[in-house]
C-alpha cells in the first residue's frame, strides 16, 4: 500500500508566501494551522525584487521557529540563470524542501537533485524533498516520468494559471479550473503512479470561500491529496475538505475491524452494510484512518 496522502508528510494546505514581503514571511512562519509554507522567489515576486527575496529568505529561514508549518522555498526554474544562486541561498538546515516550477522533463529533476545534494554537503542540510510543478502541456505529457525521477519527489503540484496560459485559454477565467478537469486528473494519475502526493492549483478569489470550498471538494474527488493557496483566510476551508470527517473515520475503522475478523475466519471478502468489502476497500479505509491520525 502506498502512503501518499497519509501520515508522515501531511500536506493538505500549501501556501505561497511572497519572499520579498518580510511581514508575510514572518506571519506565515507562525501559522500553526498551515501545513506547509512555500516561500516564493519565483513568479509571486517581481523581477526587480528577486534578489531581495533571496537574501531575505537566506537570512530568515534558518532562524524561524519550528516545526509547523513545514518550510519549503519555491526557487526559480531549474534551467534559469537564477537557480544555482537560489539553491546556494536556501538549501540550509531548517528548510525541508524546494518547490520546482515549470518542470518539463525528468532530467531537470535529476539535475536539481545533483545541485541540491552538493549544497547539502556544504551546509549540513539534509534530506530536502521536492514539490514539482506541472504547468505546461509538455510537462503534463511527461508527468509520470517526472514524478518517478527521484526519491526526493514528495508530490506534484498543478500550476493552473501557467497551464491555462500554455493552452491559450482566455485570461478572464474565473475561479475554478473546471475547464482543466482533465489535466488536473492526469496530474493526479501521474502522482499516484509514482506513489507521491498531488496538490491542486490555487483558488484566486480570496473573498469567495464558498467557491474555494466547491473547488477543493472537486479537487479531493479527483484524487488530489492537498491544495495550494494564496491567503491565510483560505487555510481552514482547505484543511477541512482534505481531512476525513469523524463519520468517515468511524466507518473506515468499522470496515477494517470487520475485514480483520473475516480474515481470522479464513474469508477474503465480506459483505458489510450491503457493500462488498475486499482488500482494496480495506486499504483505502486504512489510509483514511492514517490520514485522520496524522491530523490529530
Ligand atoms: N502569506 C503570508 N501572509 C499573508 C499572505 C500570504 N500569502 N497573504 C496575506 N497575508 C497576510 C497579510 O500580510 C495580512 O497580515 P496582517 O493581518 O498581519 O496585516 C493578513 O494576511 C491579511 O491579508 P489581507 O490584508 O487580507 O490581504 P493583502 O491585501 O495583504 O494581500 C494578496 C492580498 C493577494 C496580495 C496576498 O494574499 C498575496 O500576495 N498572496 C500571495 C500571492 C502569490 O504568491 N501568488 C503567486 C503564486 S500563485
Ligand atoms: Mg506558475
Amino acid at each position: 500500500m502506498s502512503d501518499h496522502g497519509a501520515s508522515g508528510q501531511l500536506a493538505r494546505s500549501l501556501m505561497f508566501v511572497p519572499g520579498h514581503r518580510e511581514k508575510m514571511v514572518a506571519k506565515a512562519s507562525v501559522l500553526q494551522t498551515l501545513d506547509l509554507a512555500m516561500f516564493d522567489i519565483e513568479d509571486g515576486v517581481p523581477p526587480a525584487e528577486k534578489d531581495t527575496a533571496r537574501s531575505l529568505l537566506e537570512a530568515k529561514l534558518p532562524m524561524l521557529p519550528s516545526p509547523r508549518p513545514r518550510r519549503f522555498v519555491r526557487v526559480n526554474a531549474i534551467a534559469s540563470d537564477r537557480f544555482a544562486k537560489d539553491v546556494a541561498a536556501v538549501v540550509v538546515p531548517g528548510v525541508e524542501g524546494l518547490a520546482l516550477p515549470k518542470v518539463e522533463s525528468p532530467d531537470e529533476v535529476r539535475a536539481a537533485e545533483r545541485d541540491v545534494a552538493r549544497r547539502e554537503g556544504e551546509t549540513g542540510a539534509s534530506g530536502l524533498t521536492f514539490i514539482v510543478a506541472i504547468e505546461s502541456a509538455r510537462g503534463l505529457l511527461r508527468a509520470p516520468e517526472i514524478a518517478a525521477a527521484s526519491p526526493r519527489v514528495m508530490g506534484l503540484m498543478f500550476g493552473a494559471e501557467d497551464f491555462a496560459n500554455d493552452l491559450g485559454l482566455p485570461t478572464d477565467r474565473r475561479g475554478a479550473a473546471r475547464e482543466l478537469a482533465q489535466a488536473r486528473a492526469q496530474v493526479v494519475f501521474a502522482a499516484a503512479s509514482a506513489h507521491v502526493q498531488s496538490y491542486d492549483g490555487v483558488w484566486p478569489e480570496i473573498a469567495d470561500l464558498d467557491g474555494l470550498r466547491r473547488d477543493s471538494i472537486q479537487a479531493r474527488e479527483l484524487g488530489f491529496t492537498g491544495k495550494t493557496l494564496i491567503h491565510p483566510g483560505q487555510i481552514d476551508t482547505i484543511n477541512a475538505v482534505f481531512t476525513p470527517s469523524e463519520a468517515d473515520v468511524d466507518l473506515a475503522r468499522r470496515v477494517v475491524a470487520a475485514f480483520e475478523e473475516a480474515v481470522r475466519r479464513g474469508e477474503g471478502a465480506i459483505a458489510f452494510g450491503g457493500q462488498l468489502i475486499d482488500l482494496p476497500i480495506v486499504e483505502r479505509a486504512r489510509r483514511v484512518v492514517a490520514l485522520y491520525e496524522a491530523t490529530r
